[in-house]
């Protein structure tokens, strides 16, 4: 059992999102298995450029090193997706969307051939399948269930593509609404985490 924690906050300790992701890890305990952490705010991948793109479309035998240094990044990131059982994806709302540190790593993970492909019949096959997903948010404001919350509808649809399609999304709203507010955001979030089954095992869970 492993399980991926992919933070992505540019708030360091003080995040919500991570304190929200730290506390399922904690009430998931041993169950985790193997845990790895890749903290997109401390440690962003690049952006997805031409050079990338142009990596990738170059024949592995005619790459420069250059070349390769990039395509190596972005392998790495993708292993380490495929490899998890579970993955904890910690989120803050920035600007009506997700961070562009997260972006760029789904960018960096989205790859025709390994992560998604098209059937015969034209129809997207995810390939990262089999995991149980986590997406841990925090927003300043409200506006889950309304056409203001553009990361849940986003994600659901990014991370299904790619195959994670059992995703459990729990947010902590209220985060920039006062004292109160966002304590109650908080609570309400580490609830509905303390109300996940703690002991059953992933694939009973993914079953359930
Ligand atoms: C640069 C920036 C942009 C933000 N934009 C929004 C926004 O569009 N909507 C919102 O509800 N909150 C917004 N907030 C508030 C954050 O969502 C809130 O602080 C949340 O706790 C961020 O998650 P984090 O603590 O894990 O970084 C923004 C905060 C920052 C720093």
């Amino acid at each position: 059992m492993r399980t991926l924690i992919v933070l992505s906050s540019i708030l360091g300790d003080n995040s919500k999102s991570t304190q929200l992701a730290r506390h399922l890890s904690a009430h998931l305990g041993a169950e985790q298995g193997e845990v790895i952490v890749r903290d997109l705010g401390h440690t962003p991948l690049p952006y997805m450029d031409g050079s990338l793109i142009g990596a990738l479309f170059t024949p592995q035998d005619q790459r420069v090193d250059a070349q390769h240094a990039a395509v190596a990044v972005a392998d790495a990131a993708i292993d380490e997706l495929k490899a998890a059982d579970r993955v904890i994806f910690a989120v803050p709302v920035y600007n009506f969307g997700l961070p562009a540190q997260l972006k760029s790593y789904l960018d960096f993970v989205a790859r025709a051939g390994v992560t998604f492909r098209y059937t015969a019949e034209g129809v997207p096959e995810g390939l990262v399948t089999g995991k149980e997903v986590f997406v841990v948010s925090a927003r300043g404001g409200k506006a889950q269930g309304t056409p203001l919350d553009t990361v849940t509808p986003y994600l659901q649809t990014m991370l299904g593509f790619l195959g994670m399609t059992n995703v459990t999304f729990i947010a902590a709203e209220g985060q920039a609404m006062g004292e109160a507010a966002a304590a109650a955001g908080m609570d309400a979030a580490r609830a509905a985490i303390d109300a996940l089954p703690q002991t059953a095992s992933a694939e009973s869970r993914v079953a359930a």
